[in-house]
């Protein structure tokens, strides 16, 4: 990791311990409808301050619950608009698209500017991560300033949600302080049983979900179909999720 190319940056402020942890994960195999239920599950509320760790672009320069989504390759840029977005306190969407890709340097150096700009007093930052599994180098502990994001994020207003195709690719980090997880069509499963074994459902009920890829050739509508698990025994809800339209159903057979 090429530490000396990272900026200087100060320590979030305000600690707030009564935030709570509020970090979500998204799991789906490819088409399942991650980045969809990202977009439009409102768990990044409308209205929110939103930042993004965009490799693929999903996100740069389209709207995001209705506001414009901008968005640079600059290190320097990033910084400086972040920092002033923050300072104004307004609802905002950006998006960082690394130039070298989905890399653990690129991701280190996206993380430890929103962790510099974490204020537990001020509106939460809802922090979007795509692809961390290929910038992560292992399924254990995560290192570096995303896993501080993590683990230390909740009282600076951090919220973050992190997308994967796989289970075995969830860092034990994210799966330990994540709470909150959306669920798709998994690829195998194996993938299946690891969500089932972690949250206490039924495999079958995991293995079951339809993606939204799968539906379109099938009914000709992209909807996604997932488990939505929260906190608590037994707190987790099915439901359908249309990944144009936004729109959202008990089962795919109401649409
Ligand atoms: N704007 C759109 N128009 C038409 N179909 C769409 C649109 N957005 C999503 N879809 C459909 O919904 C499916 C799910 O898309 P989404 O990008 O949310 O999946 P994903 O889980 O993020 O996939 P990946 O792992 O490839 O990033 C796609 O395969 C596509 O069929
Ligand atoms: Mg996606």
């Amino acid at each position: 990791m090429k530490k000396a190319s990272l900026p200087s940056l100060p320590n979030p402020i305000n600690s707030n311990p009564a935030l709570d942890a509020q970090h979500v994960i998204y799991l789906a195999g490819t088409g399942g409808g991650k980045t969809s239920a990202v977009k439009l599950m409102g768990l990044v509320p409308k209205g929110a301050q939103a930042v993004f760790f965009d490799p693929y672009r999903n996100y740069a320069e389209q709207k995001f619950q209705g506001q414009m989504c901008h968005s640079t390759s600059s290190r320097a840029m990033f910084l400086k608009a972040l920092a002033q977005m923050r300072r104004k306190g307004a609802p905002f969407k950006l998006a960082y698209v690394p130039r070298s890709g989905a890399t653990s340097e690129e991701l280190e150096f996206f993380a430890s500017v929103v962790w510099a700009l974490g204020n537990g007093n001020a509106p939460a930052l809802h922090t979007i991560i795509e692809e961390l599994a290929s910038c992560a180098e292992t399924s254990g502990k995560l290192k570096g300033r995303a896993g501080e994001l993590l683990r230390g994020g909740r009282q600076f207003g951090l919220v973050v949600h992190s997308v994967f195709q796989k289970g075995q690719e969830v860092p034990k980090t994210v799966t330990d302080q994540s709470s909150t997880w959306w669920v798709g069509a998994m690829n195998s499963t194996n993938d299946a049983k690891w969500v089932a074994d972690r949250r206490s459902l039924l495999v079958d009920e995991v293995a079951s979900l339809v993606s939204a890829k799968m539906n379109k050739q099938r009914i000709g509508k992209p909807i996604a179909e997932y488990i939505l698990i929260s906190d608590g025994i037994g707190n987790a809800e099915r439901g359908a999720l249309h990944c144009v339209t936004g729109v959202k159903k008990a089962a795919t057979s109401q649409f």
